[in-house]
């Protein structure tokens, strides 16, 4: 069967402008979109520029547009798609283009940076030869958020970043606090809701849902972002102030 990919191109250090190529490949349902790349790549254009790994959805480095939705590459097959037209293959969005679909996924860390506060050590102090004991319940508090492969996919679909106010820190960060801020052997969960709630940070977020549509390993990351919410209501606002 013969599948058309319209692909992203861009060299900045070269190119004027972006352009779209097409190919043609031959393909199967269940051969998956990195696969097809990867033919491109090998038979046809080793110049054509994408990032990936593992290819099996673990190290998060081949997001890209997929027909406009953010996707990990090798986590899309054929058959998800309408095979019968052109198949579109951009780059993340949000991000700056270094070439093709490889991005420059600075901005993304410089968001994860900030949930980090300065002051403080993250594991509660243990006694030396103690162990340090958490319940299931309190392990189960943050298990979804530590699935979190970094991939950008729901950075790059938020609609606040994209549109609204590109500073905001975005799903993935807040996703990580929540993960330090529900963990019961992390001390400094003060200073991680009160970074939270400044300008740009947790209450910027408008409940989009596109963060938790998109994410490819189904991290309810809107949910995540509004216990976060919560929680900051609750322990620096007890009082309604
Ligand atoms: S190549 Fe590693 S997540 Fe897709």
């Amino acid at each position: 069967m013969e599948v058309k990919f319209k692909i992203f191109r861009f060299n900045p250090k070269r190119d004027k402008a972006p352009r779209f190529d097409t190919f043609t490949v031959e393909a199967s349902l269940n051969d998956r979109i990195l696969d097809c790349l990867n033919k491109i790549r090998w038979e046809q254009d080793g110049s054509l520029a994408y990032r990936m790994s593992c290819g099996h959805g673990i190290c998060g480095s081949d997001g890209m547009t997929v027909n406009g939705v953010a996707s990990l590459a090798c986590q899309k097959l054929v058959k998800d798609y309408d095979h019968t037209k052109d198949i579109l293959i951009e780059p993340l969005q949000f991000f700056p283009v270094v070439k093709d679909l490889v991005v420059d996924m600075t901005p993304f860390f410089q968001k994860m940076k900030v949930i980090h506060p300065s002051s403080g050590t993250d594991v509660t102090d243990v006694e030396e030869g103690k162990e340090l004991k958490q319940t299931i319940e309190d392990r189960a508090l943050f298990d979804d958020a530590i699935k979190c492969i970094m991939c950008a996919c729901c950075t790059s679909s938020c609609p606040v970043v994209l549109k609204e106010e590109p500073e905001f820190i975005g799903p993935a960060a807040v996703l990580r606090a929540q993960r330090y801020i529900f963990d019961s052997k992390v001390k400094d969960v003060l200073d991680r809701l009160k970074i939270m709630e400044k300008p740009h940070g947790v209450w910027s977020c408008k409940s989009y849902f596109k963060c938790t549509e998109v994410c490819p390993k189904r991290i309810k990351v809107t949910e995540a972002i509004l216990q976060t919410k919560r929680k900051i209501l609750r322990e620096l606002h007890p009082t309604g102030t």
